[in-house]
């Protein structure tokens, strides 16, 4: 008989403690469980678009299977795909880039933790303007960091307020993140602010992470990136997977000072080795073929109306300038968001995420990356709970 040891001594890593699995992927799990079992229920949760990935993308990738593109490929990536990044890098966002400082990763997500395996030694400091993207703070401390958060406002829009970035940097910070637009609450940085968050950086020696993976869906504003004017401290990062709804291909990249990227890459190739070969060709195409200019006026309309219907609820919502969320107050609902959440999905058959999940208590994240029908469907049913219980 296989003799087995007492749970009390086996033991998970200390990193582990107080991490979760991401509240995102698990509301929609709740939520597509119900779908599972009949019930017809309006899905704001997911962070992802809804098109499918365009045709000529698709080809590609069967085109490299048939190629016979289904070995290992280099670390960094294939070199058209990083040479095509490059290009991108310097057509679109300004930033002076060579094929030999990319790094293409297993989707943004993977960037981000090589990204910060790579800088952040334990104790080390990492801002994070808040609301923010859950996994910021999640891979800061599985690198032994500590997350250290400045709060925006939904009075501001949301907007970072540099003298507060400044303010919270001590010897111990390591780095900035700053995501615009932003995930979760739609804000589209000032291209002045980013810059004198960039400019402290560089004055104190802090790296400033750019995630510009919603820099495609934009709507009155202009999105910047640092590391234009300040490329000895950015590290910028993005991805396919939302500009081109390829979020299962799992492809994304960054650029930054050649050390870093060098640094990434090490990890990397103890880690997950290459992004999948046939994944990388068709984010190849992706970037060479034809912009995406259609999504941003679709998630435009889907904006107004999700928007619009939160408010009229009586929840009050600013207007995203990017991404597809927006962070309606809810505390009306209930004070906690959690509640909330549970009252939504229980009684109007309508899935959201608490803003707890992303340091915004008494907030919920509705997610427009769906169709105008279900949006419509979800408010009204939002508004029919909402009457029946007084
Ligand atoms: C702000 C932000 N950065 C990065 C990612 C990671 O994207 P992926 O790993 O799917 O490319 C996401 C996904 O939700 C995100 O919202």
């Amino acid at each position: 008989m296989v003799k087995t040891m007492t749970p009390s001594r086996l033991k998970l890593a200390a990193r582990l403690q107080g991490m979760g699995a991401s509240k995102t992927l698990e509301i929609t799990a709740r939520a597509k469980a119900l779908v599972a079992k009949g019930y017809d229920v309006a899905i704001f949760a997911a962070g992802e678009p809804d098109f499918d990935t365009p045709e000529h993308i698709c080809q590609a990738a069967i085109a490299a299977i048939k190629a016979g593109h289904t070995r290992y490929t280099a670390v960094a990536g294939i070199p058209e795909l990083r040479e095509a990044i490059a290009r991108k890098f310097k057509l679109e966002n300004g930033i002076d880039c060579d094929p030999g400082r990319v790094i293409v990763t297993t989707g943004g997500k993977q960037a981000i933790y090589n990204l910060l395996m790579a800088i952040v030694d334990p104790g080390d400091e990492v801002i994070i303007p808040a609301p923010y993207w859950n996994s910021y703070p999640a891979e800061v401390k599985l690198a032994g960091g500590i997350p250290v958060f400045v709060s925006t406002w939904p009075e501001g829009g949301y907007q970072i307020n540099p003298q507060a970035i400044e303010k919270a940097m001590t010897p111990r910070t390591k780095a900035v993140i700053l995501c615009s637009p932003c995930n979760p609450t739609g804000a589209v940085y000032e291209p002045k602010d980013i810059d004198a968050v960039a400019q402290a950086c560089s004055d104190r020696g802090i790296y400033l992470v750019s995630d510009e993976i919603y820099e495609y869906i934009v709507y009155d504003a202009q999105v910047s990136s640092p590391a234009r004017r300040f490329p000895d401290v950015s590290v910028t990062l993005n991805a396919v997977s939302k500009t081109y709804a390829m979020t299962g291909w799992r492809i994304g990249y960054a650029t930054g000072p050649q050390e870093v990227i060098d640094a990434m890459a090490a990890i990397q190739s103890q880690s997950t080795s290459n992004a999948t070969s046939i994944a990388q060709y068709a984010a190849l195409a992706a970037l060479t073929g034809p912009p995406m200019e259609q999504a941003r006026q679709i998630f435009r309309e889907r904006r107004d109306l999700m928007v619009g219907g939160l408010n009229d609820l009586g929840l009050k919502t600013p207007l995203p300038q990017g991404a597809f969320y927006a962070l309606a107050d809810t505390r009306s609902i209930d004070p906690s968001d959690v509640n909330a959440a549970q009252f939504l999905l229980s009684e109007a058959k309508v899935a959201a995420i608490p803003g707890s999940a992303f340091g915004a208590p008494g907030y919920m994240r509705f997610s427009y990356a769906t169709d105008t029908t279900t949006i419509a469907r979800g408010l009204e049913r939002m508004r029919e709970a909402l009457r029946k219980r007084g």
